[in-house]
Parts: structure tokens; sequence; C-alpha cells
């Protein structure tokens, strides 16, 4: 640990059976002395609570612990994060470990930070999840009559006449469902708050984490980010050098860390609790990651405010299903691998960096992101590619990447945020909208915000039930100026429509680009039309309009754009609102280069990020200096293939 400046160390995250072997018979002897000498050694430690997988004799004597599954099934006894979130003795039995952790080790000097379970997902149908899932309705609609009007429920005759008959394994309503996902994702928070309070009980200074997973669709991560005290993600990316799409997976990380940094509404340090070092995850990628890319990937984490690094794992273990899981500490010659050796340069690196750890980012961009929203998008059967959590997320990064590949820092934000300050908010395919959510972007633009929405936006209410004064509804027809009447799913990979811009159009583009997984037909309602569909039968309609209202404009796409089509339309939007990226200038950077600022009180912090495989020259202005090597740089900057450097303003 202390040859390859390994500092922190996360542990005991599924150590239930060595800290409580027969109930309540706690031994904790062994963690003992492994803190004695992390502590002695100068190490810290992030205590793990032991939740996420629960000891034999626990699901032997209570089988109410283990979970059940969909089809009815209880599940088996071993195997992890397959627990209750209801049953009263599984939150009896963590409450008493945790109490005794907490009790042991909150005051101990190695011990640095609480690591909450792990990885919290998954949902049981158990009877006492399903009567808390009534009860959890019944708080929300108070009466039957009142569900069955938000749910639609007279549909297929699924009229209920009694909280008791409500099932959400019966298919036919998407608001039920949405409900569903909504209920699960508060009894996880719940969860969460109920293992944290003894933990905060016995030291109150000491934070509070729980490790992320990204877009995880099952939990709301702004919900339960409001309950911890740090934020941390688990990432995984797909980062081998022959990926073709590295690039836009690259773009798509550093989305889901601007979304991180952001989790709390406003930008603030995270971490990244959980990383692999030579790209084998086992579950997700067996593919090794090319001397550099491992050094990248972290220093991405630190581009987009994160302020730590750790991996699992820290040495590999002898049996088990991820014996092979990439980690620092190989079976056999542990000190003589590459993974061992890309570690202690990193942590070098991270020595001669210290300082940017004081520093976070700012952006002027906006992009709404909301779990309600993607919930209602997969209820609602029919909607284009609806079965795949892709539709949104990588849709939403397909409208980040413009930023990305020119150095402009987004705030990924869940549409509740106060939004008021950026320059531009996009919202794409923001398709459920929270009450008073239409009303606070009309404020926005009228004010003199530049607001993106688009084609399958704004839809449906926080039931699931569709607006009925327009497409977009809820008054948002009116601030985009178009209605959207009809969308067609682009199939295969080789279907599309052409577009072309208008000539002359006030946004100042040109050219043609096309429509990709979906287009919609709309009718122009105000809006002004900047390009229009140019095959079939949808040839003339509009493609993307612009409207203004009070000092600021809407910008509406009716289509899924391709890259080219997406980066034309925003490379012109960012001019008309002056933005400029960290390297100066809004022009973009060499293709799979990024560049993101992170500010002190006083100065700032650039760094740079090359995710292609050539030597890059990046064009900057003003005079830098490079952090590590003291090095002064003015006009332009070299990158080496996966290079990163940080470069502080002179
Ligand atoms: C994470 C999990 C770890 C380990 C890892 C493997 O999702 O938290 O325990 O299983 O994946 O990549």
């Amino acid at each position: 640990m202390q040859k390859c400046g390994c500092d922190t160390f996360s542990t005991a995250i599924f150590a239930w059976s060595a800290l409580e072997p027969e109930e309540n018979r706690y031994e904790f002897g062994w963690l003992d002395a492994a803190f004695e000498r992390l502590h002695a050694a100068d190490r810290r430690v992030i205590l793990a609570t032991p939740s996420g997988a629960r000891p034999m004799w626990m699901a032997e004597r209570y089988p109410e612990v283990r979970r059940v599954q969909r089809e009815g099934q209880r599940s088996v006894m071993g195997e992890r994060h397959n627990h209750c979130w209801a049953s009263p003795i599984y939150r009896d039995k963590v409450r008493r470990i945790n109490s005794e952790l907490a009790r042991r080790y909150s005051q101990h000097p190695a011990v640095v930070a609480w690591h909450v379970s792990n990885e919290y997902n998954g949902e049981c149908y158990c009877e006492l999840c399903l009567a808390a899932f009534r009860k959890w309705l019944e708080s929300r609609y108070h009466t039957v009559a009142e569900l069955n009007r938000a749910w639609w429920a007279a549909f297929w005759n699924q009229t209920y006449s009694d909280w008791s008959q409500i099932d959400p394994r019966a298919y036919g309503l998407d608001g039920l469902l949405l409900d569903w996902h909504r209920f699960v994702s508060a009894q996880v928070v719940d969860f969460f708050q109920w293992e944290a309070e003894p933990l905060r009980a016995a030291n109150p200074d000491l934070p509070i984490t729980t490790n992320l997973m990204g877009f995880h669709f099952g939990v709301d991560y702004h919900a339960l980010a409001q309950f911890v005290d740090v934020v941390s993600n688990d990432s995984y990316p797909g980062y081998h050098a022959d990926n073709p799409d590295l690039v836009r997976a690259a773009a798509s990380q550093s989305m889901q860390f601007d979304m991180m940094r952001c989790l709390k509404g406003h930008p603030m340090p995270w971490f990244l609790m959980e990383s692999c070092i030579d790209g084998r995850s086992l579950w997700l990628n067996t593919h090794l990651k090319a001397p550099g890319l491992h050094e990248l990937e972290m220093l991405q984490s630190i581009a987009h405010g994160s302020n730590g690094t750790l991996y699992f794992q820290w040495r590999q273990n002898r049996g088990g299903v991820e014996k092979y899981h990439g980690a620092v500490v190989h079976h056999a010659h542990p000190e003589e691998t590459r993974s061992f050796q890309e570690v202690t340069a990193l942590s070098a690196r991270y020595a001669r960096l210290a300082e940017i750890t004081d520093t976070l980012n700012r952006s002027d961009v906006a992009l709404l992101f909301d779990w309600e929203s993607r919930w209602a998008y997969h209820a609602a059967l029919g909607m284009p590619n609806y079965k795949h959590d892709w539709a949104l997320t990588s849709e939403a990064s397909a409208h980040y990447l413009p930023f990305w590949s020119r150095g402009i820092g987004v705030d990924v934000l869940s549409s509740d945020v106060d939004f008021s300050a950026y320059a531009v908010v996009i919202a794409p395919k923001l398709f459920l909208l929270k009450p008073g959510l239409s009303a606070r972007l009309r404020q926005y633009v009228e004010a003199g915000g530049t607001l993106i929405f688009t084609h399958l936006g704004g839809l449906v209410n926080e039931t699931g039930l569709c607006f009925t004064d327009g497409a977009p509804g809820d008054g948002l027809e009116q601030l985009c100026g178009v209605f959207v009447d009809e969308t067609d799913e682009l199939k295969a990979a080789t279907e599309s429509a052409g577009i072309r811009a208008l000539a002359g159009n006030s946004l100042g583009i040109d050219g043609e680009w096309r429509a990709m997984r979906a287009y919609s037909l709309g009718l122009l309602k105000g809006a002004t039309a900047l390009a229009e569909y140019t095959e079939g039968w949808a040839k003339g309609r509009p493609a993307l309009t612009v409207q203004a209202t009070g000092k600021g404009a809407t910008y509406f796409f009716l289509a899924d754009f391709d890259e080219a089509g997406y980066d034309r339309v925003y490379a012109a939007i960012i001019r008309t609102r002056s933005l400029a990226g960290a390297c100066g200038t809004s022009a973009r950077l060499p293709p799979g280069v990024t560049a993101q600022l992170r500010y002190a009180a006083t100065g700032k912090y650039l760094i740079l990020l090359n995710f292609s495989t050539d030597l890059v020259e990046v064009p900057l202005r003003g005079l830098w200096q490079d952090v590590e090597s003291g090095l002064k740089i003015s006009t332009s900057v070299s990158l080496a293939a996966f290079g990163a450097r940080v470069l502080k303003h002179c």
C-alpha cells in the first residue's frame, strides 16, 4: 500500500459473516488488528456497513429477509443485493450491526468516512413490500377514486374499489408502473436513512456516503443524494483502445461525472469509490485498457470535479466469481504487474497535483435529467426505443457531446433545481413534466435564457397522463411554438431521414444532416422553422425551430439528429450566447479531446484529456503553467495519445 501510494481503503463491504459469525455474537478482533496496522502505516479507512449481502444463518433462520422475485420466488440463500427492503427483521439486524460498528469505530483515528451498504439496487415483491406499496399509495392519493383517476384505471377494466386490489405485477397501467418505480426508489432512500441513523448518532462529524452507479435506472439519485454527505460513484466504462466508440463512451462518462458533481443540486466535490485499473470488470467487459487509458480515466473524473479515485479491488480474491477482476495487487508477483506500476505512477501524479482539490467546476450550461421522466417514458409502451434505457441516456449524451468537444462545462441537474442563472438549458426528451416546471421554463426564457426542448418531451404529467392542451403540453406549446403530431421510430442503424438548414435562417446554420433513431412531424404554432426534412412525406416539414419569448428563445428539435447535425446546431447556439470553452474559444478541440476548468478562489486550472490515439496540439489562449513540470505554456499545448495534463492559469 505504501509502495504504490494508495492511502485510502474502503473495507468490510461484504463482511457480515466475519463480523457476526453467529446471531448476536460479534467478532471485531480481525478488523481492530487491520485498522491498527492501517493507522500505523498512515492509511485511511472508509468503513462499510455490511447490508449488501446477509449471512447464511440469517437467510436460513429468517426467510423473510430474502427478496421475492416478480414471479413469486424467494431469492436463494447466497449471492448479494437480494434482501427485502421492508422486512422488519432485516432492518433490525442491519440496525444492530451498524450500531455495533458505529460504537466501536466511529471515533477511530483511521476511519474517515462511512460507506453505507453497496450499490443499492433491485426490488422485492414479497407481501410486506406489496403492503407497504399500498400504504405509500394511500398516503399519496388519499382515496381510491383519486388513484383511479390518476392512473386512468378504467382502461382494460382495471378500476379499483379497494387498496388491497393493487398489484404492481399487473401489466396495463403505466401510471401504476411509474408509481412502483417511485415507491421502490423511496424504499431505498428510506433504507439508506435507516442505516445512516446510528452512524450519524455515534459521530455526526464522520461523513457518510453510499456508492452510486452512474445512470442506474432503479433509484432516483437526486433523491438519495440529499441524504449523503459526499457523493461517491462506481464507474466501469468500456475504455479499451479498439472500442470504435471510445470518444462517445468518454463523453457519456463525462456527462455521468458532471451529474455526480451536481447531484445535491449544486456543484460539489465527489469521488470515485470504484474503478477498474485494467478494464476487466467481468460483469461489463473483459477488454483490457491500453497503457495510459487508466490514468486518463482517473484524471477525467478529476476534470469533472472528483477529488479522489479508489479501485475495486485492492487485492484479487483467490476464489469467488470475481477472482480475475482487475486489482492493484494480483495473485502473484504483485509489484511486477502493469496494474501495480500504473497505480504507483498515478499516485505520484496525484501528489504533484494536490493543490487542485481546493477547486471546483463552474458552468454556464445546464442539462436537465430526471429519473421520473425516464420511468414514465419506459412505462409508456410504444415510445420510440422505450425498451432500452439508452433511448434517453444516450440521447442526452448526444446533446452533451458538442459541449464536451469544445471544452464547455455542463452541469447535469434535476429539473427541480433552480436553473435561472444558466445561459443555456437543455431538456432532452423530458417526457414527464413535474408540476410547476412549465411555468419555470417560461420565466427562464422570458428573462433571457436559451432553452433547448425536443420532441418526445413534455408529453405527460406526474402520473403519466397525457397533456391535452398540446404536445408538448402544460402550456409548453406556446413557449416552443410547435405542436408535435406524429413520431416515427427509425429502427435500424441504416434508417434515417434527411434534414437541411433553411436558407437565411436566423441561427446562421447551413448544410444537411440526418435524423436517426426517431423523428417527428409537427405543425408550427408560432415558431419559425430553421431546418426542414428533405425526403418522403416528411419533406418540407420543420425539423428544427426557434421561437423568441421575452428576452430569450426556445429552440425545438423535432428529431434525434446525427452527430454532425447536433454539432452544427449547437455550434451556432454556442455562438449566439458567446460561450467560450475552457481553452478560450468556442472552436472544436481536436477529435477525441476535451478540456474542463476547475476554479479556485482566485485563479483556475485547465485539465486537458486526449481520448484519441494521436499526439495532438491544442490551441490555447492566455498564459498557463504545467502544474507538474512548472513549464510555462501559451498559444498551444501538446497532448500525447491518451494523455492528460493539468495547467494553472498565470
Ligand atoms: C461493482 C460492485 C463490486 C464488484 C464490481 C465488479 O458493481 O460494487 O462489489 O462486484 O462491481 O466490477
